[in-house]
């Protein structure tokens, strides 16, 4: 799984190890709760349904729900308890990645290697779409019964999301990385850009999960906060990455969109191995935010490698 262009931790095969073990029944459980909450092909209006659908059931890692799962773990959280917040957060992001294709926006015609929402169906539609999936992640959040969310918890976990999800947040990124494109950012523009855009849900996946285990030590949450501040940047610079070293095939979108874009990357600034430095030092702050947890955290470490390391 890891590349020899960046050097891991020597416990990263035992980490990846670990991950492996849970991801495939983690994934299994997002998939059954998105084809649980997302409304039938059939059901009026059909197009928007099944423009939703296409959307959310074709693919995608499910970083976003394996990193709520790990932290569910890591606190001592049952699986079943967190479904809700792992697919609220997947539909947000699925929501965005819809809207982030969009003409108006990146203009991409492949995501998940398949047509972009906008093209198998229409623009109209995508933008509906997009608009269902972001108000069914929160009514998700809202009725989940099995959420396990003692009184206030819920709430908090919907304004939490909104948060992370908004004009501070992913939206909020989203605009300034339209407003930046052809313009030259300095590192620390460019670093507040990939900390909303792509930071905060990620963020967000990690804080819900901790936040339904009701008795966690403040230290623990903050450690954990920390640890999701890295990856979620980090995930975004290999991003960044991927776009100029990967393979359209790999990735499932269009390599190579963001220079034909002029789009400020953390590569266009420091140069590939400047962005794979900063990539490590995020990795080994993520890992020592970790220290006080035992091998019930080994799932994120695990994916804090994966996101400095992954190739798709
Ligand atoms: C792509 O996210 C957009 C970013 C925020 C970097 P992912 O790489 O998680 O996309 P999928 O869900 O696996 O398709
Ligand atoms: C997207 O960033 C961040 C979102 C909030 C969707 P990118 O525009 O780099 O994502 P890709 O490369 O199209 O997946
Ligand atoms: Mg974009
Ligand atoms: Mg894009
Ligand atoms: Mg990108």
């Amino acid at each position: 799984m890891a590349p020899a262009e960046l050097d891991l931790p020597e416990q990263a095969p035992a980490w990846f190890a670990s991950l492996e073990r849970h991801a495939p029944l983690w994934r299994a459980r997002v998939e059954r709760a998105l084809e649980r909450w997302l409304p039938g092909e059939a059901i009026h209006p059909a197009r928007l349904h099944r423009a939703m659908r296409y959307a959310m059931l074709g693919g995608g890692k499910r970083i976003r729900p394996l990193l709520v799962y790990a932290t569910a773990q890591a606190v001592g959280v049952s699986a079943a308890g967190v479904d809700g917040c792992a697919c609220a957060v997947e539909l947000i992001h699925g929501y965005s990645l819809v809207h982030d294709d969009l003409p108006a926006m990146d203009d991409d015609d492949l995501r998940r290697g398949r047509p972009t929402c906008h093209r198998a169906f229409d623009e109209a539609t995508a933008i509906l779409a997009g608009d269902a999936l972001q108000a069914l992640a929160f009514y998700v959040l809202a009725h989940d019964p099995d959420l396990q969310a003692g009184e206030g918890v819920r709430t908090r976990m919907i304004a939490e999301l909104a948060l992370a999800a908004g004009s501070r947040g992913m939206a909020g990124g989203q605009a300034i990385d339209l407003a930046a494109q052809g313009r030259e950012l300095d590192l620390a523009q460019l670093e507040d850009m990939h900390i909303h855009k792509t930071g905060a849900l990620i963020r967000a996946a990690v804080r819900l999960a901790a936040q339904a285990a009701s008795d966690l030590d403040p230290d623990r949450f903050s450690r954990l906060d920390r640890y999701a501040k890295c990856v979620g940047l980090a995930f975004q610079i290999r991003d960044d990455i991927l776009d100029v070293t990967g393979d359209t095939r790999t990735l499932g979108k269009r390599a190579g969109a963001d220079a034909a874009r002029d789009k400020p990357t953390y590569p266009a600034l420091l140069g590939l191995e400047g962005a794979r430095e900063r990539a490590r030092e995020l990795l080994l702050e993520a890992l020592e935010a970790l220290a006080p947890w035992g091998g019930e955290a080994d799932p994120l470490r695990g994916l804090a490698c994966h996101a400095v390391a992954r190739n798709a």
